[in-house]
């Protein structure tokens, strides 16, 4: 199980009130679970693992395995917000850290697009996919998302001219919603292979579904593993208590924020591997909390390096944040350091410490560091970072983020302040249909 350590919050907040928000977080527990409050056509994430087929894992992996045979060496992964985080976030923390420079990869490289409109990032990617062996992921819930629109176009055009259009069809399969888009009636007038993303899961929960298992699979990760530790974590979180980490968590992080003033919240991690971990979880808690006029601010840092750019702010700055700090008990990879017969660099009082020693005595020390400078510390904790706890840690965010978001009263499920520079992009662009806004946006500019 996921655990939560609070230690960190007691001398800030009154426990006596830590009670009522334990309270109606539980509240918002039967909520989430009797399934009727805002948004509740949108829960089919909460028992994605439990009921995955067997034949859609063994259909992406059929898809990984015709890829490979192809010789397929770069995967480019399309696909914005919660169509591009959760396998991004996956893929980066199960990853070597170098594994693009020491070359053997036995599975395909995937990288993404459409998460930006860059024109620079499009003409290098089509640098690189040049000299490589493509294949496409095209991800959009909706089907008619610009960003991953306008990357598709440019891929496609790639993939058809260098592959023919035939063999195309055998190198692109598209994600999303079963019956309705522009992507739809592209991939069943072009034949490709096609996932759906369920009509009752948003973008922002849907990496266990084949919009994050997809690109995870072809990326070599073993998504099995991931789902065994979904399951796990669906299980125990199911349980209402006041001890269920989930509860807990959406208890402490609304009292901070409701009574304390607490408006910014920082993930923290002290693994590279956890940054887009980070990213990830803005989205899920920024879009699913930030409306109505309310919501804590997601932020994050990835430490020991933000101690040295970002850590003078946390430790003196404006105290209105708090952290939630992502422990890992053990590291997965030992290095220990050695003796030195000169000691020019007096490290010998650390000869043999493993490095992950340092790292968890930096960590113990900005708790207390920060604590002392005012800032409420809550710790996650996973005992390893493989598949099966990433799972468990991920699927803990998304049911601690419905009972949050319930806790502080938004519907968590719908994202409408997303709109707004669409319309505003749109009118600019001067799409058909958008003629009266692109006039009135241009008397503003
Ligand atoms: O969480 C969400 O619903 C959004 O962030 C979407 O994932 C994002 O806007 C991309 O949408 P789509 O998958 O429809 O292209």
């Amino acid at each position: 199980m996921v655990k939560i350590d609070v230690k960190g919050c007691e001398s800030f907040v009154d426990s006596a009130l830590y009670n009522e928000y334990v309270n109606k977080a539980l509240n918002a527990f039967d909520v989430l679970e009797s399934e009727n409050g805002a948004g509740n056509d949108f829960l089919g994430w909460k028992h994605l693992a439990s009921e995955m087929r067997e034949s859609t894992l063994a259909d992406i992996e059929a898809i990984k395995a015709a890829w490979e045979k192809k010789g397929v060496d770069l995967v480019i992964a399309i696909g914005i917000g919660g169509s591009y985080l959760g396998a991004k976030c996956v893929i980066e923390a199960l990853s070597h850290n170098f594994a693009k420079q020491l070359k053997k990869k036995e599975a395909a490289e995937v990288v993404f697009a459409g998460n930006n409109l860059s024109e620079e990032y499009l003409a290098e990617l089509m640098d690189l996919a040049s000299e490589r062996n493509v294949a496409c992921i095209v991800i959009s819930k909706s089907g008619t998302t610009t960003e991953p629109a306008v990357a598709f176009r440019v891929v496609k055009q790639f993939i058809e001219s260098h592959y023919g259009k035939k063999e195309a069809a055998h190198r692109i399969v598209a994600i999303t919603d079963a019956k309705k888009g522009a992507l739809k009636t592209l991939a069943t007038q072009e034949g490709y292979k096609t996932f759906v993303v369920p009509d009752n899961v948003g973008g922002r929960f849907s990496v266990f579904t084949p919009v994050g298992l997809l690109p995870i699979a072809v990326a070599g990760m073993d998504i099995r593993a991931l789902i065994d530790g979904v399951k796990k974590a669906e299980k125990e979180l199911a349980v209402k208590s006041a001890e269920n980490p989930a509860v807990v968590y959406a208890a402490m992080r609304n009292l901070l924020f409701k009574e304390y003033g607490k408006s910014t919240e920082i993930l923290v991690n002290y693994n590279p591997k956890l940054t887009y971990v980070a990213e990830w979880w803005k989205q899920l808690y920024g879009e699913s909390e930030g409306k109505d006029g309310t919501g804590i601010y997601p932020a994050s840092v990835n430490n020991t390096a933000d101690l040295h750019s970002m850590g003078q702010f946390i430790q003196e700055g404006t105290r209105i944040m708090f952290e939630t700090v992502l422990h890992v008990d053990s590291a997965r990879r030992s290095v220990v350091i050695e003796s030195d017969s000169q000691n020019l660099d007096q490290l010998n009082y650390l000869a043999g410490k493993h490095v992950e020693h340092c790292n968890h005595m930096a960590e113990l020390g900005t708790r207390i560091a920060h604590i002392d400078g005012g800032v409420p510390q809550i710790q996650i904790g996973i005992e390893t970072l493989d598949a099966k706890r990433l799972g468990e840690v991920l699927y803990f965010f998304e049911f601690a983020c419905g009972i949050s978001a319930y806790t502080l009263g938004v519907n968590p499920f719908n994202q409408p302040g997303v709109e707004a520079y669409k319309k505003n992009m749109f009118a600019l662009l001067e799409k058909p249909g958008y003629e009266e806004a692109t006039k009135a946006i241009k008397e503003r500019l």
